[in-house]
């Protein structure tokens, strides 16, 4: 029984020690100026699912995640429209060495949990995803649209999980990024490790890469 404790001690230690091994994550000043004309990216997004290995340059991921839900004005509104201006959805950054939380007034990444949960977010079939260096998953905070979520809450924040995932699309196309959203994935592993409630809705994710050359 005393050997027990001492191996769960050690074993709750080492996981405690883990997750707070990453650091927070203070993002570059995203480009709000530069790129293609929108006209030329919507004529160019495309779902693309081959991806390089290549870790982002940190300007491409700032840019990336300002554009997909950071704030674009004085007031705090954000560049996704949400229902009531509720700003209920939320990103959750899947890298190599951890998951971390964007923070759009910081425009930071907060950490969530250390370890590589790529394969989570690819879930069961589509094993390019650990591919890419970044996946992006939507989250919508239920409670954020009604005190009582119900099914239709679900469907309102399945929409603003779309918007935003739309934004991804056409800013990787800006930036010269893959990426796909998709609905696929392991909720329930994620739900763990994303320390997320049943309030929380996990509508899509996105995969971002360079090109495979
Ligand atoms: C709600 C939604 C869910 C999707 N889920 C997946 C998915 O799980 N896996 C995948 O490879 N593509 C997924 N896609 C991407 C579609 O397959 C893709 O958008 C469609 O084939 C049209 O291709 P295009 O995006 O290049 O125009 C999804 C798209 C949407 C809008």
């Amino acid at each position: 029984m005393r050997n027990l404790i001492l191996y769960l001690g050690v074993f709750l230690f080492a996981g405690l020690m883990n997750a707070q091994e990453l650091k927070v994550i203070k993002l570059d000043a995203p480009d709000k100026t530069g790129g293609k004309p929108v006209l030329k990216v919507i004529a160019d997004r495309k779902s693309d699912r081959e991806f390089a290995t290549d870790k982002l340059k940190s300007k491409d991921l700032s840019t990336l995640l300002w554009a997909a839900n950071g704030i674009n004005r004085a007031d705090g509104k954000r560049t996704a429209p949400s229902a009531n201006n509720a700003q209920d959805v939320d990103i959750y950054v899947i890298l190599e060495e951890g998951a971390y939380l964007y923070d759009p007034k910081e425009h930071a990444l907060n950490p969530i949990a250390a370890g590589d949960y790529r394969a989570a977010v690819a879930g069961g079939g589509q094993a390019f995803v650990k591919d890419a260096p970044v996946s992006l998953v939507l989250v919508s905070d239920l409670t954020r649209l009604s005190k009582e979520p119900n099914e239709g809450t679900k469907l309102t924040g399945a929409v603003d999980v779309g918007i935003v995932s739309q934004n991804i699309n056409i800013a990787a196309a800006g930036l010269g990024l893959y990426t796909v959203p998709r609905g696929s994935m392991n909720k329930d592993e994620l739900k763990k490790v994303l320390k997320l409630k049943d309030t929380h809705y996990i509508g899509l994710n996105n995969p971002v890469g360079y090109p495979k050359k």
